[in-house]
């Protein structure tokens, strides 16, 4: 898959996360200063949009706003349970104010 333009740079508000549709999959997009990093949208545990839950800045985590599994947004790795799969994540590259992913 070549890289698909999602959104822009400056419409992402930091410490927040944002849905956005690649090929009819959510994916959670969170920029964290001037990175941004990619997830899958849906929960692992159950069909819940991680998009919903907190930031965790300092731990690089996105929370589910269900039951609390945090979703590292390197790795998409759970952190906590119950949660024990990881989500998909994408590679992100930011050009000229545009977030592109890739598959990774
Ligand atoms: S639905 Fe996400 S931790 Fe349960």
């Amino acid at each position: 898959m070549s890289a698909v333009r999602v959104a822009e740079l400056a419409d992402l508000e930091p410490g927040t996360a944002r849905r956005v549709e690649v090929d009819g999959v959510g994916v959670a997009l969170v920029r964290l200063g001037d990175d941004v990093y990619a997830i899958g949208d849906r929960c692992s545990h159950a069909d819940v949009s991680l998009s919903g839950g907190d930031v965790d800045e300092d731990e690089c985590t996105l929370e589910c706003p269900k039951h609390g599994s945090a979703f590292d947004l390197r790795t998409g790795e759970p952190q906590s349970l119950p949660a024990l799969r990881p989500v998909p994540t994408w590679a992100v590259t930011v050009r000229d104010g545009q977030i592109y992913l890739e598959e990774t």
